[in-house]
């Protein structure tokens, strides 16, 4: 049966204070949650909406490093141009505060101290990369060295950026510091682990069971967990930027950010609550009481922290609520890449404002309608062009521009008496009484693609009633039957402004100022008497603007600005092997051979078959240059071979006996070397 709460805390994923917020973020996560916590403020209900910055782990101090500043200064630059953004795009936290915070710091510690006290920890000894000459233990991220598949030497301990390898700081081959390029040996440290798998009963009751109407990708990941099976994971870091970890003996280990950071959502409301008692009631009313329900709003890449980690530390402490909902979204991509903080691709918040100002509806609009619910999606400035102008201008803007400018035209913008109803007026007001029941039952089940969709339907409606009736004509035959085709397009407008509140609060606020309505609730939503006749109206100006190809290049010029620099940046060369010896580079035979014969090889097509004269005999080497040279381009050529090299067999049972040395080009091409002049074949290459 479901159960009936009395109040909802809303909570939104901390964001990292290390760089900006962009597009994926607000799509991901705030808008949404935005849309929940307006829609149910609306409706009357008691909200409460967290967010913050999540301000310690690794990501922040390699920052601080790169930029030569403290972890503090990167984080206080962060947190302060982020919670702009999101007070510019209208994201409406009753707290947005920050994981440095004392409050936190305090209440955190307080956290793990109490689980520690309790025994919900183990403590487990265990061997770490350690730098010597800094002191210091190192994360997987602060690793580097040689990958073990493709032999990048700047491999990361969690992965190989250039073939993708998914690794762990063992599998490198000689280890350093990213940081202080020192050599990196093990050491013991201990650290404490939340046990996993002693909750895993539980989580699998809980969730499972107990909450199959999660997101189904939800649901699915958190059951592939389950099924893997959940292990111990360890709470604490060795490391100099965090919650120092509150035991004695710990020394030099913080908290690890995945531990502090949810509980930043119940700092930060004791930290409001405490800042207005009388308003919000104690921070314990909002998590604690079994009458208050906690939604957490994140991105797919967060679900086990907060279905699995964050409800399995609040079970062992005891006394809190669990979330009663995750509604997780999946990833945003743009123009078809992924977005990607490092790589600087990405449509950053403060800089969109900067270049589109006062247009936060239109990119609301166009994120909520493209969100990333179900499956990873696709923005394209083309698709937010298309949607500005083809539905917010030529549909809702247009209609109530329309209905707006008649009013002023024809009544003085006064609003006029409604007369006798046709079959469209009603059939008209029948299908927007449906509205507010159709987002309604959207919104509670966290759909607000569909639900946008429908509200963006209630303008349709509008629109195509207008056209339909063309007032402007019958003024001139039957001045009476306006009255009541403006009354009833005026009534449309006051709908959409409540229906569009939650979606595109920016543009609803300026159309209720237009058509002074002061007082609204979600209630009013269907009804037909919201502009009273004899109400006075504003003038209006244009709700939204056509957004023009030039604006949209300049986008997309700036992407593609952003591609060709990585690319650039990526075109560096390889970095230098490790030195040998001159007795290894001695093994090595490089011959000259001239090329007698050299033909394609059936079914490979990557491959040329070369029948190389090397001085002594002759002999058969395959070379995997197809792609750049016609066969007989190199046909009498001398090349530069390795002659020792072990004899190499292809799947087709082809024998390579050699290796012909090439340039392989920043982009992948490959050169052949040949000479300047010519040699005796078999000349050796030293
Ligand atoms: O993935 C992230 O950006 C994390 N900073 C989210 C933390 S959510 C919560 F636990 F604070
Ligand atoms: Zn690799």
């Amino acid at each position: 049966m479901e159960k009936k709460f009395k109040r909802t805390l809303i909570t939104s994923a901390l964001p990292y204070a290390n760089g900006p917020v962009h597009i994926g973020h607000l799509a991901g996560v705030y808008v949404p949650a935005d849309i929940y916590a307006r829609y149910l403020r609306l409706k009357g209900e008691e909200v409460l909406f967290v967010g913050g910055s999540d301000e310690h782990g690794v990501p922040v101090t390699i920052r601080a490093k790169k930029e030569g500043c403290t972890p503090q200064d990167v984080v206080d630059r962060y947190h302060n141009i982020i919670k702009k953004s999101f007070a510019d795009f209208g994201i409406s936290f009753d707290v947005y505060s920050r994981t440095t915070s004392a409050t936190h710091h305090q209440f955190a510690a307080d956290f793990f101290r109490k689980l520690y006290d309790d025994g919900k920890f183990v403590e487990m000894e265990s061997e770490q990369f350690y730098d010597e000459q800094e002191g210091q233990f190192l994360t997987d991220r602060n690793i580097r060295g040689e990958c073990p598949r493709c032999h990048n030497l700047d491999a990361y301990g969690d992965q190989c950026e250039k073939c993708g390898a998914t690794l762990s700081p063992e599998e490198l081959i000689n280890p350093y510091n990213a940081n202080s390029g020192n050599p990196l040996v093990k050491k013991k440290t201990k650290h404490w682990y939340l046990p996993l798998d002693q909750y895993q009963p539980w989580l699998e009751q809980w969730i499972l069971n107990e909450h199959k109407e999660w997101r189904p990708n939800v649901y699915g990941q958190c059951k592939s967990w389950l099924d893997t099976g959940l292990k111990p994971r360890a709470v604490t870091r060795d490391l100099d930027w965090g919650i120092p970890v509150p035991v004695e003996g710990a020394e030099g280990k913080v908290l690890y950010v995945w531990f502090d950071a949810p509980i930043g959502y119940i700092s930060n409301t004791k930290e409001l609550c405490e800042s207005a008692p009388e308003k919000w009631g104690t921070w314990q009313k909002w998590w604690q009481d079994p009458e208050s329900r906690l939604i957490h709003f994140i991105g797919k890449d967060n679900i086990v922290f907060h279905c699995i980690v964050f409800p399995s530390m609040l079970k062992a402490h005891g006394d809190y609520n669990l979330p009663d909902n995750v509604p997780s979204n999946e990833f945003l991509n743009l123009e078809g890449d992924k977005i990607s903080t490092s790589r600087n691709y990405a449509v950053w918040l403060n800089e969109y404002l900067e270049e589109m100002p006062g247009k936060q509806d239109v990119l609301r609009y166009v994120l909520t309608a493209n969100a990333p619910e179900t499956k990873d999606n696709d923005f394209t400035w083309g698709d937010y062009q298309a949607r500005n102008n083809n539905e917010l201008v030529a549909v809702y803007g247009n209609f109530v521009n329309r209905a707006l400018q008649l009013t002023q035209k024809y009544y003085g913008g006064v609003v006029p008496e409604c007369g006798k109803l046709t079959d469209t007026d009603r059939a008209t007001l029948d299908e927007f009484k449906d509205v507010k029941q159709n987002v309604e039952k959207l919104l509670d089940a966290f759909k607000f693609r569909e639900a946008q969709k429908e509200a963006m339907n209630l303008a349709r409606i509008g629109n195509k009633y207008i056209a339909d009736e063309e007032p402007w004509k019958v003024i001139k035959t039957d001045p009476e039957r306006v009255k009541t085709i403006i009354y009833i397009s005026l009534q449309l407008t006051a709908n959409l402004a409540i229906a569009f509140e939650p979606f595109l609060p920016f543009s609803s606020k300026k159309l209720r100022e237009m058509i002074n309505m002061q007082d609204f609730r979600w209630e009013d939503l269907g009804s037909t008497e919201l502009l009273k006749p004899g109400k006075q109206l504003e003038k209006p100006s244009l709700l939204f603007e056509k957004i023009e190809d030039s604006a949209i290049q300049f986008q997309l010029d700036k992407l593609e600005a952003t591609k060709k620099a990585n690319a650039a940046a990526a075109a560096k060369a390889d970095p230098i092997k490790p030195v040998i010896s001159f007795e290894d580079f001695e093994k090595l035979d490089i011959r000259v051979g001239t090329v007698l014969e050299c033909e394609k090889v059936k079914k490979m097509n990557k491959l040329l078959k070369f029948l190389i004269d090397d001085g002594l005999e002759r002999r058969t080497i395959v070379s995997g240059i197809a792609k750049y040279y016609e066969p007989e381009q190199l046909v009498g050529k001398q090349v530069c071979f390795i002659a020792n090299l072990a004899p190499r067999e292809f799947k087709n049972g082809l024998v390579s006996e050699g290796m012909i040395l090439s340039a392989e080009d920043f982009d992948g091409s490959l050169a052949v070397t040949t000479l300047e002049h010519k040699v005796k074949a078999g000349s050796k290459v030293c």
